[in-house]
């Protein structure tokens, strides 16, 4: 079931990844984006080739890994070498530019900062990959990883459901960061050690220092996908990303889990906290405001 009329999901009727029209939209789209909302382009698809059709193979993964990614350190998660390895290379390339298209338009106060982009292909079917319940994304979350501290910049992330066969890729999506974080926030115990903070990130355990923010983040995430009656009965909606169709959301702020499907391409970038129409809205200042402290330490 679509809901199209849920408070959680802004329906855009964008046609190309260069459609003009996204300029006249971008006011409406980034207002909705930074509230919380996904975004989400029934319209807009990324056609695949016969050839890069032939890519949606699950063998082509790493079996190590999740996903097949595309990062400045080049392409990574594939045993495919040769032709194969360079059309993959090209595809997950082809979907960063487009979506840095889209971006730019609807976004464009985000496009001098956004960075360290990252493309992932993931070829395996949902509930067939998670060594374990923390990673397991099909039960609700806001997205946080233990090797990659955000310091309160922001995660955006572009999704393109690849499907061939029509099968849809179906979220829990939605609800409202703040009031997930008050329902949490009494329960998030763990001390902050800022030494250990340091220690990891001089042992190379972590890409850059955590924050109390990334530590408090990291809590979210695991008491999220820990607490069953919040599954249930959380404020998502469930919808079906048809084959074709585009969403982008903050997946750092909307609470997510993907039940099925299979075959998608996901676009992320990094958006620094200056870059925002209203700041006030990003998690760590939400969590600041509910603490009552600065988190960015
Ligand atoms: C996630 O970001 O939690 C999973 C999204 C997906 O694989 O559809
Ligand atoms: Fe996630």
């Amino acid at each position: 079931m679509n809901t199209p009329t849920s408070p959680s999901i802004v329906d855009l009727p964008l046609r190309t990844w260069d459609d003009p029209e996204a300029r006249a939209l971008s006011g409406e789209a980034l207002a909705a984006l930074e509230q919380g909302q996904v975004l989400h382009f029934p319209q807009l698809s990324f056609p695949l080739s016969a050839e890069e059709t032939a890519l949606l193979d699950p063998a082509l993964t790493d079996p190590k890994r999740k996903n097949i990614s595309l990062s400045a350190r080049g392409l990574a998660g594939t045993v495919a070498e040769g032709e194969t390895r360079e059309r993959l290379h090209a595809t997950l390339a082809r979907f960063r530019d487009q979506s840095g298209i889209l971006l730019d338009a609807l976004f464009p106060g985000y496009s001098a900062t956004r960075h360290s982009p990252a493309t992932s292909l993931r070829l395996h079917a949902i509930g067939t990959w998670h060594p374990s319940w923390r990673k397991d994304d099909r039960l609700l979350h806001v997205d946080a990883f233990p090797s990659r501290p955000l310091r309160g910049e922001r995660i955006l992330r572009v999704f393109n459901n690849i499907n061939p066969h029509g099968v849809p890729r179906t979220w829990h999506a939605g609800g409202s960061f703040e009031t997930t974080a008050r329902h949490y926030l009494p329960a998030l115990n763990k001390p902050w050690h800022p030494w250990l903070a340091g220690l990891m990130n001089t042992l190379g355990i972590t890409k850059q220092r955590r924050t109390e923010y990334d530590h408090l983040m990291l809590q979210l995430h695991d008491n999220m996908k820990r607490d069953a009656d919040y599954q249930r009965e959380g404020d998502w909606v469930e919808v079906n990303f048809m084959p074709g169709h585009t969403w982008v959301c903050y997946s750092d702020q909307v609470p997510h889990a993907a039940l099925s499907g299979q075959f998608m391409l996901e676009q992320t970038w990094h958006v620094p906290l200056a870059a925002m129409s209203h700041t006030e809205l990003a998690p760590v200042r939400v969590l600041e405001r509910l603490m009552g402290r600065p988190l960015l330490v």
